[in-house]
């Protein structure tokens, strides 16, 4: 049974933990710099004589507003904050892996240049149309219905691309083709037609700007193999790795929004999940032995502190003592274990 890793917190402290070298598929979809809160509010229809909503035959429903899924998606250093993190995800690539970035056409040219650097112009392999024609269409200017994609190989000479393993879709005039091909269908190109999530689908969890599991089995199918490690480290709802479990790969996940996570226990329920929430305390007793650090000689109390704090995340006092040890604040660590 395929298994999920789940960590909540900064992707950036995450990364750096996770070995070189060991992760065949990257799918990441990061806040898109849109300027704005990026939120989902959930409602609820019941049945009410004064409801502010009408249906079928005159009938009238009151609007229960659920509750509202969101993150701010506001960033005055885009690329410098997307760098550090592309690089930490052509680390952990192994030899034949691959980077699926998803982005729109607000930053896609910045984040093209930015990971022609990081993994080499020769590296970029497509850049996949992601079409959805769904929702309001402005009268300005010609509506925008479209994500894009690039992918990017470690090495662009030998990499996992599973050709036989890919979806068909319908001809465009079947009658042209004769009924064997007609049948089976042709293979994608690089522009895919995918409805977004529907509204009111199974598939829909609330969480705002969550993708379709469609277009990320596809991905997982022809760019993995079923031992293949993936991971996803803007996870949102987790969409990636419902895609993984339905294609029985392992994955990990990361936000850091803890309304991602509370999303993602709903959808994985019931599901081979290794959660790992503790991860966040482990941070912050990080970020405390390092003010200690700058503190120096008059740290005994913080330190103290720190380490009652890591041994009720659940730390052994061996690796509590080695944390501190590591940020050099040897004497004072002496003294207190
Ligand atoms: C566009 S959404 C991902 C949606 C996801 N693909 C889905 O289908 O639900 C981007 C996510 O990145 C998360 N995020 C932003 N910065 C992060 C960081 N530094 N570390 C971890 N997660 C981060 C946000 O909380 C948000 O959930």
């Amino acid at each position: 049974m395929a298994k999920l890793d789940i960590w909540c917190g900064d992707n950036l402290d995450f990364l750096h933990k996770i070995k070189s070298k060991s992760t065949d598929l990257i799918y990441i979809d990061p806040p898109f710099n849109t300027g704005k809160q990026q939120e989902r509010t959930q409602i609820k229809t019941v049945a009410c004589q004064d409801g502010d909503r009408v249906g079928f035959s005159g009938k009238r429903y009151k609007t229960i507003r659920m509750g509202t899924l969101g993150y701010a998606d506001i960033f005055t250093d885009y690329i410098e904050y997307l760098e550090p993190r592309l690089v930490q995800a052509h680390r952990i690539l192994s030899d034949e892996g691959s980077l699926f970035f998803h982005i729109d056409c607000r930053e896609s040219h910045y984040c093209k240049v930015l990971l022609d650097m990081i993994f080499g112009r020769e590296s970029f392999m497509n850049e996949i149309i992601w079409c959805y024609d769904y929702g309001a269409r402005s009268r300005k200017k010609w509506p925008s219905k479209h994500d894009n994609i690039f992918w990017y190989a470690k090495n662009p000479k030998k990499y996992i691309y599973n050709y036989e393993n890919m979806d068909r879709i319908p001809y465009m005039a079947p009658g042209l083709v004769g009924k064997e091909k007609a049948a089976l269908g042709k293979t994608p190109t690089d522009v895919w037609w995918q409805t977004i999530v529907s509204p009111n689908g199974k598939e829909k969890t609330g969480y705002a700007t969550q993708k379709p599991i469609r277009i990320l089995e596809r991905i997982i199918k022809v760019h993995s193999n079923p031992d293949s490690k993936l991971g996803d480290f803007f996870a949102g709802s987790g969409s990636f790795g419902a895609a993984a479990l339905a294609c029985e790969r392992d994955c990990f996940l990361i936000d850091k929004n803890p309304a991602a996570l509370e999303v993602m226990k709903k959808r994985f329920a019931g599901e081979n999940i290794q959660w790992h929430r503790k991860y966040k305390k482990k941070v912050k007793l990080t970020q405390k032995i390092a003010t200690a650090e700058i503190a120096n000689e008059t740290s005994i109390v913080n330190v103290t502190e720190i380490a009652t704090d890591g041994i009720d995340t659940g730390l052994s006092i061996k690796k509590v003592r080695k944390t501190i040890k590591k940020t050099q604040v040897k004497k004072v660590s002496d003294k207190i274990v």
